[in-house]
């Protein structure tokens, strides 16, 4: 289905599974695309209503002028919350994703039944990771995201997924290649302006799942340790074997502990 952002643009959104909930919806990676939840989705679908879509400047979903804001990507999850019809969802991100739910968390509560924070941060960009961002979007200006995506591939997937997975890290090559470079930049953009979103973490009310690649060296354990360490309910879980990227990576243990918060919020529903 296609939504329309408040600004004009439209986003494309999958739906799948039952109508009884919780519902969940799936907010992805920079710089990948909804499909990299398909794993999930597949897992999930025959129990819960589950749901994905390309952020915009990503996949099927249009990039515009290229001048995003962490605020816009908000307004986008939260028209394709009502246009999916769900007051409120659990809500996961991975990275991108994650700083896109937190933000969320921050500034519509009330759309959160909880929430999955997977290989992300609270914290905003320091100096270097601005600097590192401009050095990103200098280089795909020059020579296409083809120019750097394989830098991206090298600091985002365990050393093993490479090894041992050569289709796997072709797939993900072949789908961050897709997207245009004027996303991959504007996304950037977004990233580096965000604001720091630490605050909303002891506010959240109700269970939260954090989860991490073990061998995760953009968003590493520690930083998942400190989030859930402030979260009030939060369980934390580092993914064996996987980097950054860790729902694809080793999607089996990702699945599993996705699937067992799901199954607590649920019980926890149906005892209130
Ligand atoms: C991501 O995977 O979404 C990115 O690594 C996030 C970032 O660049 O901060």
């Amino acid at each position: 289905m296609k939504v329309r952002s408040a600004d004009g643009l439209r986003l494309w959104v999958r739906r799948e599974g039952p109508t009884e909930g919780p519902p969940v919806l799936l907010v992805h990676a920079f710089p990948l695309g909804a499909w990299m939840w398909d794993s999930q989705i597949r897992a999930l679908s025959a129990d819960f209503p589950v749901a994905t879509y390309d952020v915009r400047g990503f996949g099927r979903s249009e990039v515009g002028d290229g001048q995003f804001t962490m605020e816009t990507m908000v307004d986008d999850m939260l028209e394709v919350l009502d246009a999916l019809g769900w007051q409120r969802a659990v809500l996961c991100g991975l990275s991108m994703g994650g700083y896109i739910v937190l933000r969320t968390a921050q500034r519509a509560p009330e759309r959160l039944l909880g929430m999955a924070l997977c290989d992300t941060r609270s914290a905003a960009d320091d100096d270097e990771g601005r600097l590192k961002r401009a050095a990103v979007i200098r280089r795909v200006k020059r020579e296409g995201v083809e120019g750097w995506v394989d830098d991206f591939l090298e600091q985002a997937l365990a050393p093993a997924t490479r090894e041992r997975s050569p289709d796997l890290v072709l797939r993900i090559r072949e789908g961050i290649l897709a997207n245009p470079p004027l996303g991959v930049c504007g996304a950037q953009l977004a990233m580096a302006a965000r604001t720091d979103t630490t605050d909303v973490l002891s506010a959240v009310s109700g269970a939260a799942l954090v989860l991490t690649g073990e061998e995760d060296r953009i968003t590493p354990p520690e930083t998942a340790r400190q989030m859930a360490d402030r979260l009030p309910d939060a369980e934390l879980v580092l993914v064996p074997g996987a980097g950054h990227l860790s729902n694809l990576e080793n999607p089996d243990a990702f699945d599993a502990a996705l699937r067992r918060y799901l199954l607590r919020l649920r019980g926890e529903a149906a005892g209130a």
